[in-house]
């Protein structure tokens, strides 16, 4: 018998679609309201926020809210109209793409209108069925959905092993010559979720062995890590060795759409191939302007990182003089570990928000393995010392909760 597709996903809700009706305006889809910062209304409350990831505190910086709004009152959102390669292409895109080339020290770049396809497009638009990809087990959907689209083979190798890595290597390699194909690597500079760096000096070596294009999705690290803030490339000194560079401006740059840097015919290759770009509409002219100016306070203002890695290592230390699990997190990206249930996580999480006013993301099964909390927090160059000490205290409060059995429950809190 056929299904019906509308009557299938009435039972099948999906892995977090089917606590919908309980945690929807709340666990999930919350409403925070004012201005973009470290504190912010939810529920009609200020609350301390650590769940956005504008890094630099550039999302609400005054300079990049008059350059948006007169770029906007300027050009209007719809400029320009079609996509690059058709009618939708500017002075503005062209000299966004070559600054941004000089700041991760690649020769060409290209925007893409969203992060998330960039990365999804690139990987489609690189490989073809004879060639071999080798990619981190832990790597972020849009890697996998862009590997998902690959026609050829695939080869995993474990999160952040440079030796199973090489192992992998060795089958792609073996495959590749018997196909007449080549072998693209895809890891990250920053994995979200744990915070540690890939190991990208290591596997840049393997290719004194091995004959393969290195693909870093540097999300996170654009911005956060290396001396000038070009990423996680320059931190580990090896950009050099990074053949494609994927860097997001929904992070550090406060903004929406993404790019990729390499090789200028690599650029022109993607320009002129990557479905996702030459049939979709360019980025608003806005944005770009935006864009430009986000750039020149990055490039001008090495205090706006400063202040980021002065508050990311207060509270990475402070959390763990509090006897807390921040697990292998050497970037920004704060994770603390706990044990619970997931009802007893929403209780902990009602906790923090109504009592305790503050606000963070909050991982759970499926994401993480059963029985795992992890409270993901993501420090700012806004945020304030005190805002860290606040923030220790009151979690060295809940975890004692949490300890003493406080927020044991069989279902999820109710809101
Ligand atoms: C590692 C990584 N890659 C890609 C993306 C997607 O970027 P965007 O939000 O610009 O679409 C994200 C965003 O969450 C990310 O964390």
């Amino acid at each position: 018998m056929v299904q019906d597709i509308f009557e299938k996903i009435k039972i099948n809700r999906g892995p977090i679609g089917q606590h919908a009706k309980e945690s929807h305006g709340y666990f999930t889809f919350p409403k925070l309201e004012g201005e973009i910062g470290p504190h912010m209304i939810f529920r009609g409350k200020k609350r301390l926020n650590w769940s956005l990831n504008n890094y630099l505190g550039l999302a609400n910086h005054p300079e990049v809210r008059k350059a948006d709004a007169d770029a906007a009152a300027e050009f209007g959102f719809a400029a320009p109209m079609g996509a690059r390669m058709m009618s939708g292409n500017s002075n503005f895109h062209e000299q966004l793409e070559a600054e941004l080339s000089t700041f991760v020290e690649k020769q060409d770049t290209i925007l893409c209108n969203f992060g998330y396809q960039a990365v999804v497009s690139a990987i489609d638009c690189l490989v073809d069925r004879r060639d071999v990809i080798v990619y981190d087990a832990e790597s972020h959907a849009c890697i996998l959905d862009g590997v998902r689209l690959h026609m050829g083979k695939r080869y995993v190798f474990k999160h952040n092993d440079v030796e199973d890595c090489e192992k992998q290597l060795e089958r792609a390699t073996k495959l590749a010559e018997e196909q007449g194909g080549a072998i693209l690597v895809i890891t990250e500079g920053v994995f979200g979720m744990r915070g540690d760096q890939g190991r990208l000096k290591e596997i840049v070596a393997l290719k004194k062995k091995f004959n393969f294009r290195l693909f870093v999705d540097d999300a996170h690290g654009i911005g956060t890590l290396g001396a000038k803030g070009g990423g996680t490339g320059q931190e580990q000194d090896c950009q050099d060795g990074i053949d494609i560079y994927f860097g997001t401006f929904a992070k550090s740059f406060g903004l929406i759409g993404g790019f990729i840097s390499s090789d200028e015919q690599v650029v022109e290759y993607l320009r002129y191939n990557m479905r996702s770009q030459i049939f979709a509409k360019a980025l608003p002219l806005p944005l770009v302007a935006g864009l430009l100016k986000r750039l020149e306070l990055m490039r001008n203002h090495p205090e706006l990182k400063d202040n980021l890695w002065k508050i990311t290592n207060a509270l990475q230390k402070g959390l763990i003089e509090a006897g807390f699990d921040i697990g292998v997190t050497d970037t920004c990206v704060t994770p603390v570990y706990m044990n619970g249930s997931i009802p007893e996580s929403t209780n902990l999480i009602y906790d923090l928000r109504e009592n305790y006013n503050i606000f963070c993301s909050m991982v759970v099964y499926p994401v993480v393995p059963k029985g795992m909390i992890i409270l993901r927090l993501i420090p700012t160059a806004v945020h304030t010392l005190e805002d860290v000490q606040y923030t220790i205290e009151s979690f060295s409060k809940i975890v004692g909760k949490l300890k003493a059995g406080e927020y044991m429950s069989d279902k999820i809190a109710s809101v």
